[in-house]
Formats: C-alpha cells, sequence, structure tokens
C-alpha cells in the first residue's frame, strides 16, 4: 500500500477514536513513520517493514488519547522545532504572545536581562532568546524532566540560555523582565479537559491551585517585593485577565492587557515604575 491508502486507513482508526481531526494526523504520523516528506507522500511513496511496525505503534498510542507531539517526540513554536515528550507541557499558539511582547521590549533596551519562570520545554525563553541575541536570557523550572527538554531545546537553538531548577524566581537575584505562562487552571477543572491534556500532560504544568492563580500570586508578589522588574508579562486563561490586572495594580504596579489572535485577554503586563 502506497503512503495516502495507510494514512486512509489510521484516519478511520483515529475517528473510531473520537480524534477530530483524524485525517490531518493520520497523514502526519504516517509522514513520520516513514520519514517522507509531504512530496514523497502525494508522489505515492511505499510503507514497508519497519515504517509500518512503528506507524502501528504510533496509532496505538494515539488511540489511548496520548497527545500526538508526545509521539511523534516535537511541535513547532515560533518558527522552530521544540523537542517535547511526557512529562513536558507542549506549548501552545497563543504563548508566541509572550515571546513578541519581550521582542518589542528588548527593542528599547537589547542587553536586558530577560527570566522566564516555569519554562517547561524552554519554547518561551529560547525563542526569545533566538531572536534576540544580545539579551541576557535565564529560565526556571521546578520540573527536573522539564529542564531536561529545555535544556534539548536550548542547545539546539540557544545555547546560552541560562537553565535553573527551583521554586518560582527563587533562584533569580536580578531581572528587567519577567515573562511567565505559570500553571492556572483551576484544580477541579483539570479531570474535565481533554484526555490529552487531563491524562497525559504534566499536572504540576496545569494546576493552578482552588482558583487557578495560586502561583501567579505569589511570582507577583516575589517581583513587587524582591525583584522589581520593569515588566512582569504573565499569560493567563480565559477570564481571569482582570482579577490578575487587579492584583497587580494592589501590588503597585500599571496593568496593561494583551489580547490574542482569537480577541481573548491573553497576557498581563504588569510594569513598577
Ligand atoms: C503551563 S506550563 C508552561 C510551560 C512553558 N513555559 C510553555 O509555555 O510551554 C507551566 C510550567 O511551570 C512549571 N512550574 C510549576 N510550578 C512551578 C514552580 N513553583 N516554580 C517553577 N516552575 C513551576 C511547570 O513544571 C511547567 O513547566
Amino acid at each position: 500500500m502506497n503512503a495516502r491508502e495507510v494514512a486512509g486507513a489510521a484516519a478511520r482508526r483515529l475517528e473510531a477514536a473520537g480524534l477530530e481531526d483524524a485525517r490531518f494526523e493520520a497523514e502526519v504520523l504516517v509522514r513520520e513513520a516513514a520519514g517522507i516528506s509531504r512530496a514523497a507522500y502525494f508522489a505515492g511513496a511505499v510503507l514497508e517493514g519497519e515504517a509500518r511496525r512503528r506507524l502501528e505503534a504510533w496509532l496505538e498510542r494515539r488511540e489511548q488519547r496520548e497527545p500526538l507531539a508526545y509521539i511523534t517526540g516535537w511541535r513547532e513554536f515560533y518558527g522552530r522545532r521544540f523537542a517535547v515528550g511526557p512529562g513536558v507541557l507542549i506549548p501552545r499558539p497563543e504563548t508566541e504572545l509572550l515571546v513578541e511582547i519581550a521582542l518589542e521590549e528588548l527593542r528599547g533596551a537589547p542587553g536586558a536581562t530577560v527570566v522566564e519562570v516555569g519554562t517547561g520545554s524552554g519554547a518561551v525563553a529560547v525563542s526569545v532568546a533566538a531572536e534576540a541575541p544580545a539579551a541576557r536570557m535565564a529560565a526556571t523550572d521546578i520540573s527536573p524532566v522539564a529542564l531536561r527538554f529545555a535544556r534539548l531545546n536550548a542547545a539546539a537553538h540557544a545555547p546560552g540560555v541560562q537553565l535553573l531548577l527551583g521554586n518560582l524566581a527563587t533562584p533569580i537575584g536580578r531581572a528587567d523582565i519577567v515573562l511567565a505562562n505559570l500553571p492556572y487552571i483551576p484544580s477541579a477543572e483539570i479531570d474535565a479537559l481533554e484526555p490529552e491534556v487531563s491524562r497525559w500532560e504534566p499536572r504540576v504544568a496545569l494546576d493552578g491551585g482552588s482558583d487557578g492563580l495560586r502561583l501567579v500570586r505569589e511570582l507577583i508578589a516575589d517581583c513587587a517585593v524582591r525583584l522589581r522588574p520593569k515588566l512582569l508579562a504573565l499569560e493567563v486563561g480565559f477570564g481571569q485577565a482582570e482579577p490578575v490586572a487587579a492584583l497587580g495594580r494592589a501590588a503597585g504596579a500599571r496593568a496593561a492587557l494583551v489580547v490574542d489572535l482569537a480577541g481573548i485577554n491573553r497576557v498581563v503586563c504588569l510594569r513598577w515604575a
């Protein structure tokens, strides 16, 4: 069978497993399993032996709702490939907004010190460092597994990023710009999320405590009292922007909201004088 015929059968299996984008995902899995380009896929490349066995194992994993990116081992973010796998959050497209905000800020101060708190795969920190090499970039995470992925990704795209294990910004002495996409899902809501998230992505990357804002509150307090960055940019969930802006104002900051491509208030920018 050629790759497209194999993908047709694979799509039917994925559809039966409840996947919305079964055709697209089947094509990706077939191309990745065979190591072929889109052009070769459409030109009728044949799938055999090892590639067929690999695809079968991958389909079984995807039928269990393991995320596609864990199976292929990578996800694209800000134009680069980031290694991901079980134990690290898969970077989301809306988080690219944090990169854009940092790059805009760095245009006025290219040598500034930037810190990303809760870096996961390193997608944000590594993208900023790769796009703005004059900046000094450090990033933290409390998860050793996440930091292993971040190290791989930094080595591939921006080897100068300093990666530190620890709670929030505590390993950091000073910062001009702080970026964070912290866990912000209320604990009680996690089990109701799609299985790819609730069953597979790490709780430590999702769980923001009873109202979702436990770690956000802690980081704002640390910035207000100790770090005093010029800018703290926080990604937030739907409906959280106003409460987080209010937390910032109560900590003496000016607050501005930034919308994502879907028109949702996605990032809260807090500035101290
Ligand atoms: C929502 S994920 C974001 C990951 C990455 N920045 C991204 O946007 O793809 C949150 C990250 O914060 C980390 N984290 C959770 N609690 C933390 C803490 N107390 N201190 C530092 N990092 C923490 C998690 O391990 C996870 O990697």
